[in-house]
């Protein structure tokens, strides 16, 4: 079975308070989004990876693409899930409804090829398919308008949503459409197929597959990426 992977990358990043957007930054001698591209294309079996790009992008040429894989671009939308749906309609004429589509956040370079191995192995029988997350370590609370604390929040069972998430290509066309007609709020696509009442299967993931928001968050992946390849090194000795 055929497995595609789509990278929404026509975010703005408004909270890195960057002129570039951070897709682009640099990190470890590449770019954010290079950085991503390279570790997906080491994923074996992949048949393409679809990245959405923002209409105005003017980086994506520069960029240097990872070899041995085909990549292609398509432009995003004003939402999340519309950069997602755009892809997944370019795929159309080649994926089939029960292919695997991951979506992975072009912000999230660390994320280790190990790992999503270990989630496509779990969701092999699974009805939708499902996602990395991390189990929530610290007390969560919720702030009131004043920037006090409102409320402590259980955090029993709370888990953080990550990416790749891999569902079925209809099954996720089919979710991310009717959200979008609803109007939904929706921050992954999980939760789209939460919508239309499936439950997606959570896979724990390491930590270290950040999200690059703020700009603090470049340097933790600098040196992340680093222990990572001395982790390689190590094993390879
Ligand atoms: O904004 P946020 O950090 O949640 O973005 C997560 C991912 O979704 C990023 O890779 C970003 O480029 C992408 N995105 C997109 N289309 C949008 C908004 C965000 O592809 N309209």
């Amino acid at each position: 079975m055929a497995h595609w992977v789509i990278v929404p990358a026509a975010g703005i990043g408004a909270r890195m308070g960057s002129i570039t957007p951070k897709q682009y930054l640099p990190l470890g001698g590449q770019t954010v989004l290079g950085q991503t591209l390279h570790r997906l294309a080491s994923l074996p079996g992949l048949s393409r990876i679809v990245v959405a790009l923002h209409p105005e992008d003017h980086f994506w040429p520069e960029l240097e693409l990872p070899a041995g894989v085909s990549v292609s671009a398509c432009e995003g939308g004003s939402q999340r899930s519309q950069s997602v749906l755009n892809a997944l309609q370019s795929l159309q004429d080649e994926a089939g409804d029960d292919d695997w589509v991951l979506v992975h956040d072009a912000v999230r370079p660390c994320v280790r090829v190990a790992e999503i191995a270990t989630l496509l192995r779990d969701i092999a029988g699974h009805p939708c398919g499902g996602l990395l997350a991390v189990p929530v370590s610290s007390t969560l609370k919720r702030r009131d308008e004043a920037g006090n604390v409102a409320a402590t929040l259980p955090r029993e069972n709370v888990w953080q949503a990550a990416t790749p998430q891999a569902f079925r290509a209809g099954l996720l066309r089919h979710a991310l459409e009717s959200a979008l007609l609803r109007g939904a709020e929706i921050t992954d696509e999980a939760a789209a197929l939460e919508l239309v009442g499936y439950s997606p299967r959570l896979v724990r993931g390491s930590a270290d597959n950040i999200k690059i928001t703020y700009p603090e968050d470049l340097d933790l992946a600098e040196l992340i990426l680093a222990a990572q390849q001395r982790e390689t090194a190590r094993a390879a000795d």
